[in-house]
């Protein structure tokens, strides 16, 4: 009988081993390729030249994000490598601030402040304009990232963070590229979080 020869259980342990880390590998691999950008689940940071929205999918049962006819980030078009030059600086600029200590990206992060996935689709954007005097979402943003203070709309109110212009239109571009990504209908109500205080 096998089964009372601790060899036989020895033999079964290392092969399931083998074949399970192979298994991983090809799972991580084939993940590794659907999650970078322009891959299978993540669009190409070109898409910041596009028109992005979020739309329900009835054949889902979710909200996905939708990529429209053109409209370039400040009415200009870039190439690939000049938008992951800006998104790679977009990264640095929200890395550097720990922008995490207060809001959550992908539902990683602290609920001090809204979550950033779908800020760029926030209608409160509208608001913003009016109230920086600016004519386009992505200028609204450009200029409350560099005076947040100023433009508080919320009883919680987000420092400045001393982001130059340059940094703030890097971070925006990052933040329109973030919310082309399907992220399985997270989060369900990406508008601002209410806080009663
Ligand atoms: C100390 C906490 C804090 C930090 C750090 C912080 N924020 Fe905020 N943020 C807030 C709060 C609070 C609000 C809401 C402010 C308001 O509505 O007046 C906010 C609002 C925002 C909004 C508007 C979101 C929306 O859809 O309404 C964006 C975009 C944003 N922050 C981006 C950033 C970025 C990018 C960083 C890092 C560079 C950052 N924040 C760092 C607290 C913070």
């Amino acid at each position: 009988m096998p089964f009372d020869d601790p060899a036989f259980w020895r033999a079964g342990a290392i092969s399931t081993t083998v074949v399970m880390s192979i298994v991983l590998a090809m799972l991580t691999i084939d993940s590794l390729e659907a999650i970078a950008p322009g891959g299978s689940h993540v669009p190409p940071y070109t898409v910041i030249n596009r028109h992005i929205d979020y739309a329900h999918n009835a054949k889902l049962g979710r909200d996905m994000p939708t990529i429209g006819q053109d409209e370039p980030l400040f009415g200009r078009a870039v190439e690939a490598p000049e938008a992951a030059a800006l998104i790679e600086r977009g990264k640095l600029v929200i890395q550097s601030r720990a922008c995490i200590d207060c809001h959550t990206f992908m539902g990683n992060g602290a609920y001090y402040g809204p979550d950033l996935t779908k800020a760029w689709l926030d209608p409160a954007w509208e608001a913003w304009a009016a109230i920086t005097g600016a004519e386009s979402r992505e200028e609204a943003m450009v200029r409350f990232l560099m005076a947040p203070d100023q433009y508080a709309t919320w009883q919680r109110r987000m420092p400045n963070l001393g982001i130059s212009r340059d940094e703030a239109v890097a971070t925006v571009a990052y933040l329109k590229w973030l919310a082309s990504i399907d992220t399985n209908g997270f989060p369900i109500h990406f508008g601002r979080i209410k806080v009663s205080e």
